[in-house]
């Protein structure tokens, strides 16, 4: 019998390779799914065969999560709790998705991961792997074993033989790929510790470290899906990297939160979105010129409920998915190129320019024009006031 292993080539997936062969009794096929996170795939190999696993997967998914996942919430406007740029709750419905793939090629009826029992992610896999086939059974060694801490860890996987590069950075739990990296734990835990700015980010260089001098940057959107970078053509992986060097070296897109997990307990993290955070306000721009108002802010009530889905691992639910028909139809005129100015951590926006712009520079203008009329406004007032007035009415009628 086989077992596909959500493998990251760090110490909780490596030790749990034997613990797999010594507690189930299973043939361990590591899989690691790569969504741009920063490691080197050579080693996470090696790592996996020489843990015990019989074979690994390398699955190079970043361009499918950032086209299907990413940027589908992108223009949705999805942030949890109005903040957090869920980088991490859109990865592992993908890695889900990709594990069961694996699991029936193999022909395995077990998939196995190494969330923890406290946090969200193990509830997004176990959601994503039952939307796509329910007869799989789960393996949470975090919930079974009685490893309570990193030290306990390296002690285990010493016992069994197994290379480790356990460094001082590992005390925070992170979690990179090409969307955002997200770091919690260690002395973050404590509310009143600024968190360190020196040999912490990954990303970003800290703000007050960036160029003295401010950086213009263009995005282009086409239909909501940003294509183009200062006028050049660019797929969403280079695109998104480029974004990610441009807001990294002027300290854009950190944030330090307190967040409700969905198992109950609230936790603090800080997350590094750089190109993430120029595209939601970019986008938002855009909207704001192209997008009627009825439209927009149905889409903003929206944006929270769909947020909501996807930070609890709903991705693949029906609620979800009719929603992103809308987004797509609400997006059909949202085109167009909208040019920022950075400068460290902020960001203003310079200027916009779209053909579908609902903007009208004559219309808007304080001077007359064809389509105006100043004493138009005076029926329309009239009848607009009119339930205003009866209401005044009835509360002089009663002396209130
Ligand atoms: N709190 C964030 C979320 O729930 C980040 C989780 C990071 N996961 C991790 N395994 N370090 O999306
Ligand atoms: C974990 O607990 O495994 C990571 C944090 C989270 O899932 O929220």
């Amino acid at each position: 019998e086989k077992v596909v292993l959500a493998y990251s080539g760090g110490l909780d997936t490596s030790i749990i390779v034997p613990w797999l062969k010594e507690n189930y009794d299973l043939e361990v096929i590591a899989a690691c799914i790569n969504v741009g996170q920063d490691d080197d795939m050579e080693e996470v190999k090696e790592k996996a065969i020489s843990s015990g696993a019989s074979k690994i997967y390398i699955e190079e998914v970043t361009e499918e999560f950032l086209s299907d996942y990413v940027f589908k919430a992108l223009k949705a406007g999805a942030m949890y709790e109005g903040r957090y740029l869920l980088g991490t709750a859109y990865a592992r419905p993908l890695m889900a998705k990709k594990l069961v793939e694996i699991a029936h090629k193999e022909g395995a009826k077990y998939i196995c991961h190494g969330c923890t029992g406290k946090g969200n992610d193990q509830v997004r896999f176990e959601v994503g792997v039952a939307s796509f086939d329910p007869t799989i059974k789960i393996i949470a060694p975090w919930r079974e074993w009685d490893i309570e801490s990193r030290e306990d860890a390296i002690d285990y996987a010493q016992s069994k033989g197994i290379k480790l590069s356990v460094t001082k950075e590992k005390i925070y739990s992170r979690d990179q790929n090409i969307w955002h990296i997200s770091h919690e734990g260690g002395e973050i835990e404590g509310l009143g510790n600024e968190h360190m700015e020196e040999d912490f980010y990954m990303m970003t260089t800290p703000p007050k470290d960036a160029p003295d001098v401010e950086e213009y940057v263009e995005v282009e959107f086409y239909k909501g899906t940003p294509v183009a970078v200062n006028g050049e053509k660019l797929g969403a992986v280079e695109l998104v990297s480029k974004l990610n060097e441009i807001g990294g070296r002027n300290g854009i897109g950190i944030i330090d939160i307190v967040e409700n997990r969905l198992v109950g307990m609230k936790s603090r993290g800080v997350y590094e979105t750089p190109g993430g955070t120029i595209l939601y306000k970019a986008l938002e721009d855009l909207e704001s010129i192209c997008m009627d108002k009825e439209s927009w802010a149905f889409k903003k009530s929206m944006a929270l409920k769909y947020a909501e889905l996807t930070y609890n691992g709903l991705w693949f639910s029906p609620l979800k998915e009719a929603m992103d028909c809308l987004v797509e139809k609400l997006q059909e005129g949202v085109s167009g190129t909208v040019k920022l100015k950075l400068y460290k951590g902020n960001i203003k926006v310079a200027g916009k320019w779209s053909e579908n712009a609902l903007y009208d520079e004559e219309v808007s203008s304080f001077g007359a024009s064809d389509l105006y009329n100043h004493s138009d406004a005076e029926g329309f007032i009239k009848l607009f006031s009119l339930p205003s007035k009866i209401n005044a009415m009835m509360k002089q009628k009663k002396g209130l």
